[in-house]
């Protein structure tokens, strides 16, 4: 079990809700106080993008959503934030897949979600700690910091690092966000990626953000394409 009262005197400003089981944490955030913390011990319905289903063992990994101010490029800020504090707890160093993948080993790690409800974000952040294996659909794909490390960690410890983590990256401005995420993510430059597009699959070599956060695709026809939504995985994986 998350140690809660050990979080909330770090963080005595917030609220936070903790549920042993719920559906989803995004579903319980929605409507809360801004600022308002909700944690589960475990998800029956977790989601994540794209109406996909988050994967949520009891006790082992975090499913966290937070109620924040919509601001641009927030998915960018949150990968950011949860990279450092991931870094900061366990030594460990993800990379970032954009939009909202955190990867290690070529594995998903971790995955954020914004959700705007009656004009806040609800974001969604879920990050694989200790499972010591996955379901069969997932195994080639998921990766947990214990996987990575060959050791458990204390999950407060990443949110003890988490929250001021979201706190700083979200007070920047755009322009700082995407000089951050270019220079933390090696999905961003350079990187021969499959991206699924509504009309098909493309391939290309990335070539860097746009103003506003989304990716650019350049395709050996020397065409860019500005990708908009996620899909985009390794060229040829
Ligand atoms: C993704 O990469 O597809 C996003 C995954 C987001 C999962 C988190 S777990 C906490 C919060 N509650 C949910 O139901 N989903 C998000």
């Amino acid at each position: 079990m998350i140690d809660l009262a050990r979080l909330r005197m770090a963080f005595p400003d917030r609220q936070i809700l903790h549920f042993a089981s719920l559906d989803s944490t995004q579903r319980a955030a929605a409507g809360c106080e801004p600022g308002t913390i909700v944690l589960a011990d475990e998800q029956l319905a977790g989601q994540g993008r794209h109406g996909h289903a988050w994967h949520s063992e009891p006790g082992t990994g975090i499913y966290c959503s937070l109620v924040l101010p919509s601001t641009p490029v927030l998915t960018l800020a949150l990968g950011l934030a949860t990279v450092e504090a991931i870094a900061q707890a366990t030594g460990i160093q993800c990379d970032l897949r954009w939009p909202n993948d955190l990867m290690l080993d070529n594995r998903k790690a971790a995955g954020i979600l914004v959700q705007l409800v009656d004009g806040q974000a609800i974001a969604g952040i879920g990050i694989n700690v200790n499972q010591a294996e996955f379901p069969e659909d997932i195994g080639h794909l998921a990766a947990s910091l214990r996987r990575h490390a060959g050791r458990e960690f204390a999950r407060e410890d990443i949110l003890f690092a988490l929250f001021p983590a979201i706190d700083s990256l979200i007070a920047e401005d755009t322009e700082t966000i995407l000089h951050l995420f270019t220079h933390a993510s090696s999905y961003v430059a350079g990187r021969r990626v499959t991206v699924d597009q509504p009309g098909g699959a493309i391939t290309g070599t990335t070539a860097g953000l746009d103003p506003a956060g989304f990716l650019i695709v350049r395709r050996d026809d020397g065409t860019d394409t500005l990708i908009l939504a996620g899909g985009v995985r390794a060229a040829g994986s």
